[in-house]
This record gives structure tokens, sequence and C-alpha cells, in this order.
């Protein structure tokens, strides 16, 4: 049953190594170029952002994570406070399990009764097109996302692996929900083509998820019989920080890079590739035990942030994402690989 799988996934989560074993997400190959002129008061930069519909106070999304088993009430309702308080974005995990089981719609509906002013972001995979409408009334979401997660539906043992007409259904919901929709990923990134594809049929953000933080493959391997084939899929994906050059160069939607990262230092590389917000997942569910535990999380990465923008003299998001820097390694073979001129960046 979908409400026993989503408490595995948690205990799991919260238990095991699920972190990619070989494969990073890219942003160690990513130098911002330290001033030591910024000309600007560190007290007086702005975080704050208004790309996503309303303003919040850090470029910050508590990405999907849980809901659907009463024992992610509690999580949710953590996370909602901490969201609500600290003004940024929560997304809740797959809504399906409520959708279908009325009795669990209380693991959502706690999240908008503790977080009344939050932005928050609904969550469906694209098979539930006939679920959407449904899933935004339950939450009162302000932004639907809809999870692609072929990895995981490979390893998964129910998983679901008849992907055709999946763009055709996505454009569908984005029809008929009159919401923003995201596409996000779980853990393996979006090309550039896919990107493509993706705002072709509607999309108003890219969510990355990219590979290097939680490997979907690794949670399901846990769960599964056989590890064999997961133990192969391990560090499958797009590591988070070329994928966000890829699908910045490629779209012109707003782009939020997520998937391993861990720190304002590294969100501020992420915004200067050219992201408009970062999003985390683990380290919000690992930090769900309490408010304090909650509330220091997000001001030492708020800090971690605007220490960042200090040091290359950005006082606000927009000049942070002109900011200069160098792309090294293996993030900039794949991209020259790719056809990408990494020196755009180092030359603005
Ligand atoms: C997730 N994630 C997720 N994503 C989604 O779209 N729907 C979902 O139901 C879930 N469920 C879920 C449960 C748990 C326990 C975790 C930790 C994560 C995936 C999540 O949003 C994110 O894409 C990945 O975890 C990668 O980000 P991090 O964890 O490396 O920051």
């Amino acid at each position: 049953m979908i409400s026993d799988r989503k408490l595995e996934h948690l205990l799991i989560c919260e238990n095991y190594d699920v972190s990619f074993k070989n494969k990073t997400n890219g942003f160690e190959d990513i130098e911002l170029i330290h001033n030591v002129l910024p000309e600007i008061d560190k007290q007086e930069i702005d975080l704050s952002t208004s790309t996503f519909g309303k303003k919040l106070d850090s470029p910050l999304f508590i990405t999907a994570i849980t809901g659907g088993h009463p024992a992610a009430k509690e999580i949710n309702k953590q996370l909602a406070i901490a969201a609500e308080n600290n003004n940024i974005a929560l997304g809740v995990g797959s809504q399906r399990a409520a959708c279908e089981h009325p009795e669990l719609e209380d693991t959502y509906t706690v999240v908008r009764e503790n977080a009344p002013n939050c932005l928050l972001v609904g969550n469906i995979g694209a098979p539930q097109l006939n679920l959407a409408e449904k899933a935004v009334e339950i939450l009162d979401a302000d932004i639907l996302a809809i999870h692609l997660n072929p990895l995981q539906e490979s390893i998964q043992p129910e998983g679901d692996l008849d992907a055709r007409g999946y763009l055709d259904l996505i454009s569908q919901i984005t029809n008929s929900v009159n919401i923003p929709i995201i596409a996000k990923e779980t853990g393996c990134g979006i090309s550039a083509e896919s990107a493509e594809a993706l705002v072709e049929a509607g999309v108003d953000f890219i969510d990355i998820e990219g590979a290097g933080g939680t490997s979907w493959a690794a949670v399901e391997t846990y769960r599964a019989e056989d590890r064999y084939l997961g133990e192969i899929f391990w560090d499958w994906g797009i590591p988070t920080a070329v994928s966000t050059v890829e699908v910045t160069n490629a779209i012109d939607v707003p782009v939020i890079s997520s998937g391993g990262i861990r720190s304002g230092l590294e969100a501020a590389k992420a915004i200067a590739l050219g992201a408009d917000a970062v999003g985390m997942a683990l380290p919000f569910l690992k930090n769900s035990t309490s408010q304090e535990q909650l509330n220091k999380f997000i001001s030492r990465f708020n800090e971690s942030l605007r220490i960042a923008m200090f040091l290359v003299g950005a006082s606000n998001i927009d000049e942070l994402k002109e900011s200069k820097l160098v792309i090294r390694g293996k993030t900039r073979e794949w991209l020259n690989e790719r056809g990408i001129n990494t020196k755009n960046y180092s030359r603005r």
C-alpha cells in the first residue's frame, strides 16, 4: 500500500546512508570570484525574491518530502511552522495517497493550517492527471509540482514503468489547473533537451533535483529484495551544477536548483549559474525534530548565502545572478562537450 511505502521512505532516509557514493553535485568545480572591494553593506544584503508569485524572505524551497502516512503529519506540521516563520517556500510529498484515501488528507491539510501565508507547492506524478485539481484543493496550493522519476520507478518493486505519453499528460495538467506548474526530478537532474520539452508542454518553473545529494536508487535499494539493480544505478544522474547550467541556458522560465545543495555557499554558486532559487529535502527532514533545529538550519543557510553575496559584492539576488565565476574540472568538461561556452561565466 502507498501509505506503508511513504513510511518506509521516511525511515530509510532518516536511518540509512542514501547519499550518492562516488558522484558529487559538481559545485566543488564552481568558484565565485572573491571581491576584495565589495562596496556594499553586508547588513543591507537583500535575500528576498518574488519570482515565484509570493515574496520569499530567502530564495529557499523545502522541496517535496512527505505526507500520506500518519507519521508524516507531525513532520509536515513542523516544516510548515518553520516555513511560515522564516517566510520560505514549502513543498509536500506526493499527494496521491491522500487523493485516493481521504482518511490521510489531514497529513497535508496540517500544512496550510500552520502556514497560512506560505508559498505552498503540491505534488503529483504525471500519470495522476485526474488527481491534479484535488491535490491543489487539499493543500490549498500556490503551485503544483509534477515529479518525474524514471530511475526510482525502475528500481522500486511496484514501479510505474510505462512512461509513454507523459508530455501529453503534463500539457493536460498545465491546461486543467489554474495555478503555475513546476516539473521536478527527484535526484537525477534534468537535461537541456528535457527542459525545452517541458516548457513547450506549458510548465512554468523547472526544479532541477540533480545528482549528488539523496539517491532514490539508493532508497529503493534498501526496500528491494535483490540489491543488484539499485547498486548499479546508485550514482546515476546529471550532477546538479551541470544540470543547472544546461537548463538555464536552454529555457527562459525560472529555475530552482536542487539535489544535494547543502549550504548557502552552494546556493550562491547555483544562483550565479542562473538559478532563481534553490531547494533542499533531506536536510530538512533530518532537522524536522524541533523548531529550534529548523530555525538554526535556515538561519545558518541564510547567513552563509549572505556572506557569499558580500564576498562577491552582490547586494541582492539579481546582482548575484550576474556574478562572475570560474567553472573547472569535470563540470567544465561536461559542459564543453555539450557545446556550452563556460568562458561566458568568467568574463561577464
Ligand atoms: C523525497 N522526494 C520526493 N519528491 C517528490 O517529488 N515527491 C515525493 O513524494 C518525494 N518524497 C520524498 C521523501 C523523502 C523522505 C525525501 C528525503 C525526499 C525527493 C526530494 O524532493 C528531492 O528531489 C531529493 O531528495 C533530492 O534533494 P536532496 O534530498 O538531495 O536535497
